[in-house]
């Protein structure tokens, strides 16, 4: 075992013993004077520090775009990081031509960005199509050209590039044949396995005292401590990784990522509507690396994931064999339910019953990578127009990610109408504490959540309840 972090950058086998949390953009433009991968805001907004990573899985090798600016180098052990330079050849490739065809650059701060995340696009998609390669660029933001030459040159490239798809998606062989990736993308999987022999890592500090998911919280909210500290990344162990049913619940390992979720043919099966409903949390380079246990240890009242776990009556595993259910685990603001060493291991939720209906619906300043100002979501099991049972949750509305207890019990064995519905946001709003901050007073947050609740059954009880009534 190596006590280096061995990783391929590029084309070049990297060893280094540099700080463990060292960022891997500060890693790239300091130490490596690769400069082209950008410095924005160092918070995950803005897209301009994209990079890919790459790791092999399954015998075949699989590449998602991520922020480095928030990605301690630790996390890149036995993996491929290809920047801006290393998809560069002695001619632009297609995506950097259709950029400079359609005129989407000026600046070109963000144009790295833009461009590894068109390939990230084109390395992941299952169908290439314009809408798709637009959601991928949810991450990635550009402050002078305007979008609309962007998305022509995203037009361009999906027209340009579908007749090479081979059952919608492209293979690494296509995207050689191409142009997108260069040549030695078809030699990392060999080097990674020279490199993995005797060299991955694992836990190599032990006496933590930081545990890492993702990062997404933690560089953000303390970059200058991590770098004086021990880490270890979570993940390692199988469980922590796996999404799988079994006696009536669905198991989702505390270091499985919101991508993962959306893109698991598990989940899809007992809860198709996650896929499209989690483009709401972050953008694609956040969803990448931001984990489900971390979402529920940062306890942030407005977390996305814990929002939808509370309304799925989700229970938490931790490595001393204790469960806890989501609904106890928060007892004020960022305080839990958990002693400083235990590590959540899975997340198990009841397998729903067949005609359950869901959604989860988020109020933030802009349709994607923004907080909620306030969101809900909710659970319903109905026999003809009566609700058997229901679990409603709340976020941004009290110190707490908040289960509307009371709200629940009032619509319990209820026949669903307007006025019902219409006397449960009241309630709603009677059992809730918001405070007035930077995402909205404490009366606009009470307004949004009843907007919410009527939100919820006008989207699944279109035919009980008329929007126009609620008007
Ligand atoms: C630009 C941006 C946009 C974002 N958008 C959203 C959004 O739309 N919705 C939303 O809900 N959040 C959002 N977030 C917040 C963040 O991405 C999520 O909370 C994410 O799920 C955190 O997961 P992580 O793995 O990155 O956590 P980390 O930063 O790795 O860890 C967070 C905390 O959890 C602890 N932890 C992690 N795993 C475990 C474990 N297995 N056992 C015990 N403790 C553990 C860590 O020690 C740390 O205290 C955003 C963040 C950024 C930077
Ligand atoms: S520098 Fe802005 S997302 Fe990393
Ligand atoms: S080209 Fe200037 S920020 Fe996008």
């Amino acid at each position: 075992m190596s006590s280096s972090i061995n990783f391929i950058l590029n084309n070049e086998v990297v060893k280094t013993t540099v700080n463990p949390a060292t960022v891997v953009l500060d890693f790239l433009r300091k130490n490596k004077k690769l400069t082209g991968t950008k410095e924005g805001c160092r918070e995950g907004d803005c897209g301009a520090c994209a990079i890919l990573l790459g790791h092999f899985a399954d015998g075949k090798m699989r590449y998602k775009t991520v922020n480095s600016c928030l990605l301690p180098i630790l996390s890149v052990n036995g993996m491929h990081i290809v920047t801006i330079e290393g998809l560069n050849s002695d001619k632009l490739n297609p995506i950097q031509q259709a950029i400079v065809d359609e005129g989407a650059t000026q600046c070109g701060f963000c144009t790295p960005g833009f461009i590894i995340s068109l390939t990230g696009y084109f390395l992941s998609a299952e169908n290439v199509d314009t809408e798709t390669a637009i959601e991928f660029l949810s991450g990635n933001i550009c402050r002078c050209t305007g979008y609309a030459s962007i998305k022509r040159a995203v037009e361009k490239l999906v027209a340009e590039v579908k007749p090479y798809t081979l059952l919608n998606s492209l293979t690494k062989g296509q995207l050689i044949s191409v142009g997108i990736i260069p040549k030695y993308f078809s030699g990392i999987p060999s080097m990674l396995e020279k490199l993995e022999s005797g060299m991955l890592m694992e836990r190599i500090y032990s006496d933590s005292e930081f545990l890492i998911g993702g990062g997404t919280d933690l560089f953000v909210q303390k970059p200058t401590a991590l770098l004086s500290s021990n880490l270890t990344l979570t993940g390692r162990d199988r469980i922590l990784s796996e999404i799988k049913a079994e006696n009536d619940f669905l198991n989702i390992g505390a270091a499985v990522s919101i991508s993962e979720i959306q893109h698991s043919e598990t989940i899809k099966k007992y809860f198709p509507q996650l896929e499209k409903l989690l483009n709401l949390f972050g953008s694609t380079p956040i969803r990448n690396r931001a984990t489900i246990g971390g979402n529920i240890i940062n306890a942030s009242p407005i977390g996305d994931m814990i929002n939808i776990l509370l309304a799925l009556n989700a229970s938490l595993h931790f490595n001393d064999e204790r469960t806890v259910d989501l609904k106890n685990f928060f007892l004020g603001y960022k305080m839990l339910n958990k002693k400083d060493d235990e590590e959540l291991l899975y997340i198990s939720i009841p397998l729903p019953v067949k005609n359950y209906k869901f959604n989860f619906e988020k109020v933030s300043r802009r349709t994607y990578l923004d907080i909620a100002s306030v969101n809900s979501s909710i659970y319903v099991e109905t026999n003809e127009n009566k609700i058997e049972n229901i679990r409603l949750s709340a976020g941004g509305v009290a110190p707490v990610p908040f289960y509307l207890e009371n709200t629940c019990n009032f619509l319990q064995s209820k026949e669903i109408n307007f006025s019902l519905i219409d006397e449960a946001a009241s309630i709603a709003i009677s059992e809730i504490s918001p405070i007035s901050d930077a995402r909205g007073s404490a009366d606009y947050k009470k307004i949004l959540l009843r907007q919410l609740i009527l939100a919820h059954f006008i989207k699944l009880f279109p035919a009980l309840i008329d929007a126009e009534e609620v008007i």
